[in-house]
C-alpha cells in the first residue's frame, strides 16, 4: 500500500507550520516544511552571491545543498545548512522575500520536487506549502487549502518573530505578507492555488484545536469512505 500524504497549502502566516506539526504529532506522521528548503536555497544563493535574476546558477546551488533536518530535544525543528543552525536565520522575513523570488524560477521548482518527493515515508506525511496539493503530491489523500485574513495572518506572524527574538513592526509584517502573496498568486509556474480537490479552512477565527481536529476528522472520513 502506498504511503498516504496529507496536503496543507496556503498563503504565508495562515498557520500551515503549526497546524502540521499538529497534526504530523496526533498521526505520528512525518512532516515536510517546504518553505524551509525555498528559504534555505535563498540563504544559499545570498551567501554565494548570486545574481537573483541568475535561475540556471540558482539551479546548480540545489545539488550541492548539505541540509539536515533534525529535532532538539524539545521536539522543535532544527535546521542546519552545511552544519550550521540556520533555524532563526531562514525565519526573517527577508528570507521569505528572497525564497519568494527565486520560487518563481521552473528549474527550481523542478529540482526541488524531486528533494521534497523523498521525504515520503511509512507511516505517512504531512506537507505543508504552497504546491503541495496541485503539483508535488497530486495523489494526496487529503488536501487542505488554509486561509486566513491578511490582518490575521500579520498578528500572527508578528508574535510568531517576536518569541524569536526577531524585532520587527507589525505594519512592515503585514506589508512583506501582501508582497509576498501577491509574488506566490501571480506566478505562471504553481502559483498559489487550492487544489481543484482541496477542503479549504478559514483559520482566522479557529483554534489550532479547532483546525488541525478538522484535518483529522477529515481524514478518518477519508479512510472510512
Ligand atoms: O512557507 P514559507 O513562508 O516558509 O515559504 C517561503 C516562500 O517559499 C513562499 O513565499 C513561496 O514563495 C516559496 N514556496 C513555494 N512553494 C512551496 C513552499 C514555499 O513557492 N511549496
Amino acid at each position: 500500500m502506498s504511503v498516504p500524504v496529507i496536503t496543507i497549502d496556503g498563503p504565508s502566516g495562515s498557520g500551515k507550520g503549526t497546524i502540521t506539526r499538529e497534526v504530523a504529532s496526533t498521526l505520528n506522521w512525518h512532516i515536510l516544511d517546504s518553505g524551509a528548503l525555498y528559504r534555505i536555497l535563498a540563504l544559499a544563493v545570498e551567501g554565494q552571491q548570486v545574481d537573483w535574476g541568475n535561475e540556471v546558477d540558482t539551479r546548480k546551488i540545489i545539488s550541492e545543498l548539505n541540509i539536515d533536518f533534525q529535532r532538539d530535544a524539545s521536539g522543535c525543528q532544527v535546521i542546519y545548512l552545511d552544519e550550521i543552525d540556520v533555524t532563526k536565520e531562514i525565519r526573517q522575513e527577508k528570507c521569505g522575500t528572497n525564497a519568494s523570488r527565486i520560487a518563481k524560477f521552473s528549474l527550481v521548482r523542478d529540482e526541488l520536487m524531486l528533494l521534497q518527493k523523498n521525504f515520503i515515508k511509512s507511516p505517512g506525511l504531512v506537507a505543508d506549502g504552497r504546491d503541495m496539493g496541485t503539483v508535488v503530491f497530486p495523489e494526496a489523500v487529503l488536501k487542505i487549502f488554509l486561509t486566513a485574513s491578511a490582518a490575521e495572518r500579520s498578528k500572527r506572524r508578528y508574535k510568531q518573530l517576536k518569541e524569536q527574538g526577531i524585532n520587527v513592526s507589525l505594519s512592515a509584517v503585514l506589508k512583506d505578507i501582501l508582497n509576498r502573496d501577491e509574488q506566490d498568486e501571480s506566478r505562471d509556474i504553481a502559483p498559489l492555488v487550492p487544489a481543484l480537490d482541496a477542503v479549504t479552512i478559514d483559520s482566522s477565527d479557529l483554534s489550532i484545536d479547532n483546525v488541525s481536529q478538522e484535518i483529522i476528522r477529515l481524514y478518518k472520513a477519508r479512510m472510512n469512505a
